[in-house]
């Protein structure tokens, strides 16, 4: 599903000695279909920039990226935007969610976004909030959730286009364990009902033994 050959991702001159950072210092990885992944290491070794480049959020320095075959390195703006719509689900530590909106109207905005017919945004945000169970606290608005209701709530948003591939940044990092616990445990069930890709970051070693796989980086590197 996933293939990282020989990545590298060179910041500008931000070093203490106004070095370059190699955030990504040759990367190589391949992930399959349906897999579930969890990535692991000490801040700053380069793992939310690994997430931004699979997900064409960020572009490569040197290496290749195949997604099912594509080459997305090779992608323009354009071909970035529409890869991100269509393949990826993106799940941040801190939500992404927007606070004016109610937690079903930031389940929708997706399909709002792209133009989805209004009976199938209906139909689908019900699955969703089903899926999470998020019903009883459709109508909430952001302030009115628990932090676990949040990530749940942005996880449902991150489903909406049925994505490919889930990229999710330390999704539990705010939670308790328990909450931690319901989180990941979605995440599984999602991914094994609907073969979904998922690359997952975290601190937690419980968290990661949820995944049928463990990549450890260090210093730009895959250990
Ligand atoms: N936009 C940027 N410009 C310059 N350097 C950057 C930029 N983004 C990240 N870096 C540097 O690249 C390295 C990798 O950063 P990254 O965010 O990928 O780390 P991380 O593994 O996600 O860390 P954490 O666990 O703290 O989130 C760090 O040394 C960071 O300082
Ligand atoms: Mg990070």
């Amino acid at each position: 599903m996933i293939r990282i050959e020989n990545a590298t991702k060179l910041y500008g001159r931000t070093g203490p000695d106004g070095a370059a950072v190699h955030a990504l210092n040759g990367v190589s990885l391949h992930i399959e279909h349906g897999e579930f992944v969890a990535i692991m290491g000490p801040s700053g070794c380069g793992k939310s920039t690994l997430l931004h480049v699979l997900g064409g959020l960020d572009v490569l320095t040197s290496g290749e990226i195949f997604l099912e075959d594509e080459p997305i390195h090779k992608l323009d703006e354009a071909g970035l935007t529409r890869l991100r719509r269509n393949k990826i689900g993106f799940v941040f530590q801190f939500f992404n969610l927007l606070p004016t909106l109610t937690v079903e109207e930031n389940i929708r905005l997706p399909g709002v976004l792209q133009n989805v017919a209004t009976a199938k945004i209906e139909s689908r945000s019900m699955e969703l909030l089903a899926a999470v169970g998020m019903e009883h606290r459709a109508r909430h608005r952001l302030h009115q959730l628990s932090g676990g209701e949040m990530q749940r709530a942005a996880l449902a948003r991150a489903l909406f286009m049925e994505p490919r591939v889930l990229l999710a940044d330390e999704p539990t990092g705010n939670l308790d364990s328990e909450a931690s616990a319901k989180v990941v445990k979605l995440f599984r069930e999602i991914g094994e009902k609907h073969r979904t890709t998922i690359v997952m970051v975290t601190h937690s070693r419980d968290v990661a033994a949820a995944a049928h796989r463990l990549v450890e980086m260090r210093d730009g590197r895959v250990v």
